[in-house]
């Protein structure tokens, strides 16, 4: 199976509202995505708007042919924009304003009750719904009872160091127990040129995706070089 790489286009934006003003346009990242043969557009619509905003979504829609997956907390807010928006993918995030980034998974578990609504209107929309989990049996537990088609499992802990390969171990489980279940294991979040290797090399994953680094690493060598030897190395470690 080849395993897909979507390219998180947030900081783009992170950039571009430094200075409050048009450059650089997300947009112009998106045609050096498509021409760099990335498979999909991610973009994490967040509460506070700190990086992509709701412009930024309204021109992607309908102006790419890759899928976009809407990142997004599993709010009221979120949801409608969702439903307006259809994008292809929808992953549902936790969220906090003090983060930085997304710190942790989606406790799918605990939240059944908040989140089945939300699964079933925007399965109902033909949005194929996505969890970002942490990489725990519990939790795709949770999403099988939520009927979730796809997880997206966190590979924060694994990116911030794992001596012992421990968390790569249970990456990989993880990723197992989904497909067994039916569930399409995706992955991300902290993956670098150095450590993507060892998780392109899981062979039940679907699917990267994968932001900061190429768009830090597209200030050296370019956005398109940055994606291609992304790409290459997913290759790679998949044989
Ligand atoms: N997947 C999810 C669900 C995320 O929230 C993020 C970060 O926005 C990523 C992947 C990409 O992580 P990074 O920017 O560290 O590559």
């Amino acid at each position: 199976m080849r395993l897909r790489l979507g390219v998180n286009i947030d900081h783009v934006a992170t950039i571009r509202n430094a200075r409050g003003g048009l450059h650089p346009d997300p947009l112009r990242a998106v045609r050096i995505v498509e021409a760099a043969g990335g498979d999909g557009i991610t973009l994490h619509l967040r509460e506070d708007r700190r990086h992509i905003r709701d412009g930024d979504l309204d021109a992607l829609m309908g102006s790419t042919v890759l899928p976009v997956n809407l990142e997004m907390a599993a709010t009221e807010e979120m949801l409608a924009i969702a439903l307006k928006h259809r994008p292809h993918a929808a992953m549902l995030v936790p969220e906090r304003r003090q983060e930085r980034t997304t710190e942790g998974g989606l406790d799918a578990a605990g939240q059944h009750n908040h989140l089945a609504p939300m699964v079933t209107q925007l399965t109902d929309a033909g949005i194929r719904v996505s969890l970002f989990i942490e990489p725990d049996p519990r939790q795709i537990d949770a999403a099988i009872r939520l009927r979730a088609p796809v997880v997206e499992l966190h590979t924060g802990k694994y990116a911030h160091g794992d001596p012992d390969g421990s968390e790569l171990r249970r990456l990989a489980d993880a990723a197992a127990l989904c497909v067994k279940n039916g569930i399409e294991p995706h992955a991300g979040h902290g993956l670098t040129f150095d450590n993507v290797g060892p998780i392109a090399a899981i062979p039940q994953l679907a699917e990267l995706n994968i932001g900061h680094f190429l768009v830090g690493e597209a200030i050296f060598i370019g956005l398109e070089a940055s994606i291609r030897e992304m790409r290459a190395l997913m290759d790679t470690a998949r044989g």
